[in-house]
């Protein structure tokens, strides 16, 4: 199997196909996902949250984004994998977004590197991809800045609030990025954006008029406790199945049912005499 370029992700755009983005963070889950035939995996820094519980995208560091990016890496042939530079990993400089961005590619294997916001993002957008790196842009609901934006909450509501962000989509096309990310507003955003933009568009919680979806594979596999955003759909109970199954195996330990005779070893014939004696 070859892997896909972005002159695919391109055409299947320009086809009117959709394109299906999912996110991935270790050597199973990508395999899974491969598998199961996505086009693009995103190792999202949403693995502060689903993988490694931290309460906020905010504090996860560059190199345990690069841990679970490599072993993401391992596991995929076919589709474009995006690494997620984490907050306070590019924001400062060109230079620094230069230099974290390497580092996904040299040693995580990135084909490109996802940044949030407009504003200064639109520079740092322009830096990378004036070093030949390919760039997807963040808009809309912004985690590793959501305390600015008033918490995890859909954005562009109003008139003023949409038009921003429509203006950073297109600051961010403007700078050369090769794909937008476009999280939690009003499917009317969504649909005022698509006519000005001519990169593939991915939504989450932004309705159904963008080029392709992208959720989270814990949310949509239903692997973590709790409850989830308006825009999650839950395909599978993967939670339920795990601790169904760890508790049969607890119970078979703990009644003698497990293990059973083929799940041991024995010894040659004669041998178990001899250590008798
Ligand atoms: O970190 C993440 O998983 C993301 C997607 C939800 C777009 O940024
Ligand atoms: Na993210």
């Amino acid at each position: 199997t070859k892997r896909l370029t972005l002159g695919d992700i391109a055409a299947k755009r320009d086809a009117g196909e959709p394109i299906v983005m999912v996110t991935a963070y270790d050597f199973p889950s990508a395999q899974i996902v491969e598998a199961a035939g996505v086009d693009l995996v995103l190792v999202g820094d949403s693995a502060a949250m689903v993988v490694l519980g931290y309460d906020s995208t905010v504090p996860v560091t560059t190199d345990e984004m690069l841990m679970l990016t490599a072993a993401v890496r391992r596991g995929l042939t076919r589709p474009l994998l995006i690494g997620d530079l984490p907050f306070g990993s590019y924001e400062a400089s060109d230079e620094i977004a230069i230099a974290t961005a390497q580092r996904f590619i040299k040693e995580a294997g990135v084909d490109l590197v996802k940044i949030e916001r407009g504003g200064t993002t639109v520079e740092r957008a322009r830096a990378l991809v004036n070093a030949g790196i390919p760039v997807v842009g963040h808009v809309g609901l912004t985690p590793q800045t959501a305390t600015a934006l008033g918490g995890y909450r859909a954005q562009g509501r109003t008139a003023e609030a949409a038009q921003a962000v429509i203006d950073d989509a297109l600051a961010l096309q403007a700078a050369g990025v090769s794909m937008l990310v476009v999280e939690a507003v009003p499917s009317e955003v969504t649909a005022a954006l698509m006519p000005l933009v001519d990169i593939p568009v991915i939504g989450i919680g932004a309705g159904a008029d963008a080029d392709g979806q992208v959720l989270v594979f814990h949310d949509l596999l239903g692997i973590h406790a709790g409850g989830a955003a308006k825009f999650v759909k839950r395909y599978a109970d993967l939670r339920t199945a795990a601790i169904d199954g760890v508790r049969s195996y607890a119970d078979e330990v703990r009644d003698g049912a497990y293990p059973a005779p083929e799940h041991s070893y024995r010894m040659p014939e004669g041998e178990a005499a001899r250590l008798k004696g």
